[in-house]
């Protein structure tokens, strides 16, 4: 007992650790300790500094700041050793205004300089360049060449402004008439300003007055110039424009370079971020996302208190700050988004009964769970065993001994088939949620899951088993994971060490093919050869699984909605040896029958054998459901009957074609439907042994399709001794295929099966 009071004591301890910086937010200091922070209404803030020791001293001027207040209202703050000067300075996006005066040059109306003069600012070994992404330079008034140099003298940016007789002049942007503008590069830390005058033309006179005119030129901060009403022409005096710098710490080249010397090192306060700088060498800092305040000094960066800025951050429930972000709840008892307006709804009593007892539980489970920890290693050791149990149980060591044995035999035969355990599986379907439930069958549910690695997987949680079929499963799932048909929805694995075992396969996006015949949505592509293809790809998979192991893997359960497509309608069978995890007593078998009414082998009805032809039976219906486009069992007709007892029925009155899809019915030729109808036939014989094996099914549906994309095969296609051979039809010929009534189960109103109910 005393141990659990230390534990909460502790805990207590430990709260209010994490609470009281949060709830005692301090301001973070902008300037170094005991210097100056502002100048007029300019904050100040460290790197820069107003006198000795309160600016960052790298070798690199313009980080040092003087203030004149003595008798200037506004102060007025430059930049020492430049005497530029600004009117802004922001830590966060690492620019600075400055203002200078336009250049410009004055002449009489004869065309003779009056009066001109030269303003040129020079950056030159300082933190700043001027911003290429938010100044231009300008030159006004025509003719007239402006440009500027750099502090070589060289070259860099210039354009020419011409003249048009007035009733010509273009008013409007600065586009070269009476006006001219052009961008600047980056890494420029100098500008010295020329204008080039050219004697006055006829058509001067557009932008020229009897009085004195003025030729200007500057560099100017993108914003603040609009050139629309031609204030600028009349102006005969002098201006400061504004204009753009960015600074940043340019000792060093970028950051890398500079987090090698940490005392040089200008991102000081913890956690914060350095950005190289984007004009010009150099780098600045930013603090981490959900903080503000300086970077460059130690403890600068302090949590932003997002619940005090409902602006920015809109939050009409319950907000709590949290460092370097916030969490915003609807109050107790309601629900849903409390980030906008009325977003939270009271919710309804049962889910606030719910929460209530959700809430009662998880005290009581605290309190348990502070008993079950001083217990946990004896607890631990029952649950490893009770997992162990669970997984014994399921069979996973005789899955692992064969795994292992297999391996050994087939050089990592089993590779890709992993055993989950039950933590992944509730990881990945976010604890078997509602919304991600795929679909319930007769056999179980399928969760739709993504595992760590991103893969989307489908989960299937099956119902309980016998415990005879145990070795059985194992053995299932052995074969199943060694299949690799890319007609059949791939196993990845399972998971065991539960009471329920769980199967992972892969996920198939388009739907089932029960989805895509009878869907609300339109399909587009429900031609003949899709159908064909999906009959003939489903109908290879089956074949495989016959053929692949001895004795043979039987599906059980063939019907459209066991039958998936992927993005290219390539078909999928599913859910093989499903029926192996079906319950097995005679009740249960009822319900089963009834999920999948219409399928059924009427043979399996009788002998409670399952056999390959059973397959093939189920089959025969899917073929038929894709030809007709109708529903295994439609209640839809005036007769309600199986779609199987319709087509016999309309086979035997020679009205079968009737029964077909109206799209196949256009596309397939009368030979084409003698050979699918013959098919469907044999599948759905009453007597298994009169069934074709599936083998054969696939090879038939297979030829059928190449015969139907044959360049001739059109519909009404002519009766060439291609054609006919292609279906190998003279092996057959002369076998008639009758019906007797015998030969049919009826399933007349599909009330033959309400034994299910
Ligand atoms: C400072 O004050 C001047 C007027 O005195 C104003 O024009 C300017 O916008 C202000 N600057 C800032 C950053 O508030
Ligand atoms: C300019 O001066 C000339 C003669 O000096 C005169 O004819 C003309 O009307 C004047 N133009 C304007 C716009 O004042
Ligand atoms: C420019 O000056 C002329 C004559 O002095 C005047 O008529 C005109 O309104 C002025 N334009 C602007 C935009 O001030
Ligand atoms: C800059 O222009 C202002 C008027 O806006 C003027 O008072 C000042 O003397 C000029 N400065 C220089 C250096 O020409
Ligand atoms: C950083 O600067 C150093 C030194 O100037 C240089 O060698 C290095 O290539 C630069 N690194 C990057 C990523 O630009
Ligand atoms: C680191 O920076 C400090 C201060 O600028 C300087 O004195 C020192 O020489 C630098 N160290 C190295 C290894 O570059």
């Amino acid at each position: 007992m005393a141990l659990a009071a230390a534990l909460l004591f502790l805990l207590m301890l430990l709260h209010v650790l994490v609470v009281a910086p949060a709830s005692a937010r301090r301001r973070p200091p902008v300037a170094r300790p005991g210097c100056r922070d502002s100048c007029g209404n300019i904050t100040v803030s460290y790197p820069f500094g107003i006198g000795a020791g309160c600016y960052r001293n790298d070798g690199q001027q313009g980080f040092q700041l003087e203030c004149h207040d003595s008798g200037l209202f506004p102060p007025r703050l430059t930049v020492s050793g430049f005497d530029h000067h600004l009117a802004d300075l922001s830590l966060a996006s690492g620019e600075a205004r400055a203002y200078l005066n336009a250049t410009r040059e004055c002449f009489s109306s004869t065309g003779g300089l009056v009066d001109r003069t030269n303003s040129y600012m020079s950056l030159q070994y300082s933190v700043y360049r001027f911003s290429d992404a938010k100044n231009r330079l300008v030159a006004l008034g025509c003719p007239n060449l402006g440009y500027f140099v750099d502090g070589d003298g060289y070259y860099v940016s210039g354009c020419m402004s011409v003249c048009r007789p007035s009733r010509y002049a273009m008013p409007g942007p600065c586009t070269g008439v009476g006006c001219c503008q052009s961008e600047i590069p980056a890494d420029i830390s100098f500008f010295g300003p020329y204008l080039r005058n050219f004697p006055p033309s006829k058509d001067s006179t557009a932008f020229t007055t009897n009085a004195t005119s003025c030729h200007y030129v500057f560099l100017v901060e993108d914003e603040w110039f609009t050139y629309t009403d031609r204030v600028f022409l009349n102006r005969t005096d002098d201006f400061a424009v504004p204009l753009v710098l960015d600074w940043a710490v340019r000792n060093i080249d970028n950051c890398s370079a500079a987090g090698q010397n940490a005392t040089d090192f200008a991102c000081r306060s913890v956690g914060s971020q350095c950005v190289d700088a984007t004009n010009g060498p150099g780098y600045r800092c930013s603090c981490p996302k959900g903080y503000d305040g300086n970077p460059y000094l130690d403890r600068g960066c302090a949590d932003i208190d997002e619940c005090h800025l409902k602006d920015e951050y809109p939050c009409y429930g319950v907000c709590t700050n949290t460092p370097g972000s916030h969490t915003c709840q609807c109050p107790p008892g309601t629900s849903g988004g409390a980030t906008a307006k009325n977003g939270c709804r009271p919710k309804d009593n049962f889910s606030l009964a719910l929460k209530t007892v959700v809430g009662v539980g998880v005290g009581v489970f605290m309190s348990v769970f502070m008993c079950f920890w001083l217990y946990l290693g004896f607890q631990k050791r029952k649950l490893i065993k009770a997992k162990q149990n669970f997984f014994e149980h399921n069979g996973g060591v005789i899955l692992q001994q064969q795994m292992r044995s297999h391996r050994g035999a087939a050089e990592g035969g089993a590779s890709g088939f992993k055993i989950f355990s039950e933590q992944e599986l509730v990881k990945a379907t976010n604890n078997f949620a509602a919304d991600q439930v795929l679909g319930r069958g007769g056999h179980g549910i399928v969760y739709k899951g993504v595992l760590e690695d991103k893969t989307v997987v489908a989960i299937k949680k099956s119902k309980m088993m016998e415990e005879s079929d145990i070795k059985e499963f194992a053995r299932e799932m052995l074969i199943l994971s060694q299949i690799n048909h890319r007609n059949v929805v791939k196993l990845l694995g399972c998971c065991l060490d539960i009471e329920v075992p769980m199967l992972v396969y892969e996920y198939v996006s388009n739907g089932t093919l029960y989805h895509f015949l009878h869907g609300k949505e339109l399909n587009t592509d429900t031609t003949l050869d899709t159908r064909l293809r999906i009959a003939a790809e489903s109908a290879e998979a089956l074949a495989y699984m016959h053929s692949s192991a001895s004795p043979p893997i039987l599906h059980g359960d063939v019907k459209t909605a066991n039958i998936l497509l992927d993005n290219n309608l390539t078909a999928k069978v599913s859910d093989f040896g499903a029926s192996k995890l079906a319950p097995s007593d005679e009740v249960q078998i009822a319900t089963l029958v009834q999920g999948t009414c219409g399928y059924l082998d009427p043979e399996y009805l009788m002998t409670c054998q399952l056999t390959d032809k059973s397959d093939v039976y189920s089959f025969g219906v899917v073929l038929l459901e894709l030809l007709t486009g109708k529903k295994a069992i439609c209640f839809s007709g005036p007769e309600d009957r199986s779609l199987v007892s319709r087509f016999v029925a309309a086979t035997k009155a020679g009205t079968h074609e009737k029964l077909l899809d109206g799209q196949v019915r256009k596309e397939m030729g009368p030979e084409a439907l003698e050979e699918v109808t013959h098919i469907v036939t044999r599948c759905v014989s009453v007597s298994g042994e009169e069934r074709p094996a599936m083998k054969e099914v696939a090879e038939r549906l297979e030829a059928l399709r190449r015969y139907q994309r044959r360049p001739w095969g059109q519909a009404g296609g002519n009766d060439s001794e291609e054609g006919q051979s292609l279906f190998g039809r003279d092996m057959e010929r002369g076998v008639e295929y009758m019906f007797g009534p015998q030969d049919v189960l009826d399933l007349e109103g599909g009330s033959t099966y309400t034994l299910s109910l």
